[in-house]
């Protein structure tokens, strides 16, 4: 077996609906193209519907499974509850969240406006906070087991110069995941969170490594592994924390960097 083949039996997520923020592209995307494999259905929702639209079509046509696309700034909570309902509506019980949508982007912080750091802030705190909330609300109340899954960074403990504002609110959401992996577990929904390093995708990618830096990462140097990530073992580590063979993991981050983050420490 290689790691970059699919690693939970066929069926292992058949019959749950799961909602991916960001869904539309990169990581996101290809974790919900996993899930379907494994006999998910999916909502999956960003800012841009026509290339959610397209993303949904072409899941679909390539996997099976339904995948309902539907527009959500998570920074709206109006929109937030909207989408939800509308998903319910349309899928019936919601099984699990993916937290996926972030923006991010490379700045000196003197030089960011008041405007520009809290932008960050609200894509993926106070979005991540909007989602649980309504998703939390609704399972308690109508008691259904449910769960959710945060996309962080290791930057949330470490910290990191030139994206304070990102560090700032990953640092917020890891803080969300643990209290709520103690406070709701009583109703049967687990938080857990993974910290993923370097995956190539087209968006991020980019705006982290922007121009000649692209250039001049070189993972044999930054990584103790020797290579960057391969998107198919970011899926099978978010199947895992999302199906219930991880039922007795909570409050958990799961880093799969290949050792990046504690290459300073170690050498
Ligand atoms: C400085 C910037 C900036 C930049 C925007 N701003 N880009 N400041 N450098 N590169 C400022 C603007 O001037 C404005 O401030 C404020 O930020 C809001 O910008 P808008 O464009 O109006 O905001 P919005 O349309 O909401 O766009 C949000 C965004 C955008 C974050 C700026 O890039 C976006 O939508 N990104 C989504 C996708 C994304 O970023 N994905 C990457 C996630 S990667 P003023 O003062 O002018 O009003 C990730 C991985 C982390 O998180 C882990 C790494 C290992």
């Amino acid at each position: 077996m290689k790691y970059t083949e699919g690693m939970l039996r066929d069926g292992a997520m058949e019959g749950k609906n799961i909602l991916i923020t960001g869904g539309g592209t990169g990581l996101g995307r290809s974790m919900g193209e996993y899930f379907l494999k494994l006999g998910a259905n999916l909502i999956i929702t960003s800012r841009r519907l026509d290339v959610l639209q397209q993303t949904a079509d072409e899941m679909q046509n390539s996997f099976g499974g339904k995948v309902l696309a539907l527009r959500c700034d998570v920074r709206e909570i109006e929109q937030v509850e909207k989408m939800w309902a509308e998903a319910n509506a349309e899928l019936g019980q919601i099984h699990g969240v993916l937290n996926n949508a972030a923006g991010n982007f490379i700045s000196p912080t003197e030089m960011l406006s008041a405007n520009a750091f809290q932008t960050v802030v609200d894509i993926v705190q106070k979005g991540t906070s909007n989602v649980t909330l309504t998703a939390g609300k609704h399972w308690i109340k109508n008691k259904q087991q449910g769960t959710f899954l945060n996309i962080v960074t290791t930057y949330a403990w470490t910290g990191s110069g030139y994206v304070v504002p990102s560090a700032v609110a990953k640092a917020g959401v890891l803080a969300l995941t643990r209290s709520l992996a103690v406070e709701w577990a009583k109703f049967q929904i687990r938080s857990n969170a993974i910290a993923p390093g370097p995956f190539p995708t087209e968006g991020a990618w980019s705006r982290l490594l922007p121009g000649e830096l692209v250039k001049k990462f070189d993972p044999a140097k930054k990584i103790p592994v020797g290579r960057v990530g391969e998107h198919q073992e970011l899926a099978n580590l978010a199947a895992y924390l999302m199906s219930d063979f991880s039922a007795f993991v909570n409050g958990e981050v799961v880093t799969i960097d290949g050792g990046e983050w504690l290459k300073g420490a170690g050498e």
